[in-house]
């Protein structure tokens, strides 16, 4: 009798364990239904026997434990609900299923390195706990959808590598945006309003225009990278620019600019720049010495500009700076001994410089021939600098 009750007692607990089992792992139907249109929704010929959207097989449930042959990877599940969507870069094409919305506990989109294609569905941008998609180096084509201000929790957004066109979209109202990559599409237009708390921007090689507009800029007080290197911007860099007290590198080079303006730093440790690339503009103009007011700064490229008139002895004093590209302008004058000593790296090559020592690796990039020098300072060699 004691015995019968024993295994009853037991029988019944192994029923219960498996019950509670069964209902803390069963995924919530709708994230079921989801996972079957994003599968459905890959061209199956490009899914591998080796990879993860192989082992997507619905004759079991995808967030039950253990798994041992279906559901192997690409998700994650807390509890019964998909908390990440990871595809392996094995090159998947087809598309982005729109039912990718109803993943609403997503926390991470990682579909990088594939080969998906067409638009970027706008219900992905209503995943209220979403805090990083990463869609880089995929075919996506379109107009990035404007509902991207609806991602309330959105850290790091990377849509770089891409075919993406039509304008950049308006981030301002996400207080969590840190990182927006958008490298690599064929966006046009003027830069808008941006995330206010935005660390890193990056929009590099695409063809965005018109000025760096201020307003875009003025609230983001944590930003330290700009990489706007490779579009049509236009006019005078600001100087303001420099002057954000978090900001690090600038990466302008590559547009349209056509001058610069460097503004002092207000005190000495009030400034952390420490690269400026704005090589490849058409700035023209004398050097200023200015730069060498920045306390960090290290590495400095305004290669390939119109830039005239000698090098401020300054830069040849400047003791945190490390590398100097100033090959490619109209520099004339005797550059400083200072810069021979062999702790600068760079260029002052293809300018209008007399005697720059061929011993230098400096100078390893020969001075323009004197008729092209003579035609820029309208017919004289050598001119005398504006004070
Ligand atoms: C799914 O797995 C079952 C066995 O659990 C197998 O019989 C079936 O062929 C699989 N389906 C696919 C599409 O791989
Ligand atoms: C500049 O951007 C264009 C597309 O806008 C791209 O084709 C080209 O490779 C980029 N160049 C560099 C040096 O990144
Ligand atoms: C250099 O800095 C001073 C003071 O900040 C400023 O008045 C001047 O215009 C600057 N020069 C250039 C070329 O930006």
């Amino acid at each position: 009798m004691k015995h019968i009750i024993t295994t009853a007692v037991a029988a019944t607990s192994l029923f219960l364990l498996l019950l509670q089992s069964v209902t803390a792992t069963t995924t919530l139907p709708s994230d079921v239904s989801a996972l079957k249109a994003i599968k459905s929704a890959i061209n199956p010929t490009t899914i591998p026997s080796y990879s993860c959207l192989a082992t997507w097989n619905f004759t079991s449930d995808p967030c039950s434990n253990p798994h041992i042959t279906h559901f192997l990877c690409g998700l994650t599940c807390t509890n019964n609900r998909v908390t990440q969507l990871t595809f392996d870069r094995v090159g998947y094409s087809g598309t982005l299923s729109p039912l990718v919305s109803q993943l609403t506990q997503l926390v991470t989109i990682d579909l990088s390195d594939n080969k998906l294609s067409g638009p970027i569905p706008s219900s992905l941008f209503s995943l209220p706990n979403l805090q990083t998609l990463n869609l880089r180096s995929n075919s996506f084509s379109g107009a990035i959808p404007p509902t991207i201000s609806n991602l309330k929790n959105i850290e790091t957004l990377d849509m770089s590598h891409n075919s993406l066109s039509g304008s950049l979209p308006d981030t301002s109202t996400s207080l969590t945006l840190t990182r927006l990559d958008l490298s690599f599409n064929k966006l046009t237009g003027p830069i808008p309003k941006l995330a206010p708390n935005l660390i890193e921007l990056a929009i590099k090689s695409n063809s965005i225009s018109g000025f760096l507009p201020k307003t875009s800029f003025t609230e983001l007080t944590q930003l330290e990278v700009i990489e706007l290197s490779n579009n049509s911007l236009t006019g005078t860099i600001p100087g303001w620019v420099f002057l954000q007290t978090s900001i690090q590198q600038i990466n302008l080079a590559n547009n349209k600019f056509t001058g610069l303006e460097i503004l002092k730093p207000a005190g000495s440790n009030n400034n952390n720049v420490i690269a400026v690339d704005a090589g490849y503009n058409k700035i023209s103009g004398h050097l200023t010495a200015n730069f060498t007011a920045f306390p960090s700064l290290s590495s400095l490229s305004l290669s390939y500009n119109k830039l005239q008139g000698p090098i401020p002895v300054e830069y040849s004093k400047k003791t945190s700076l490390k590398r100097l590209f100033l090959d490619g302008n109209y520099l004339n004058g005797v550059p400083p001994e200072g810069f021979f000593s062999g702790k600068f790296s760079g260029s002052l090559g293809d300018n209008c410089l007399k005697s720059c020592p061929a011993s230098s690796e400096l100078c390893l990039k020969s001075q323009k021939p004197t008729s092209i020098c003579r035609q820029a300072y309208g017919g004289k060699v050598c001119v005398k600098p504006k004070a």
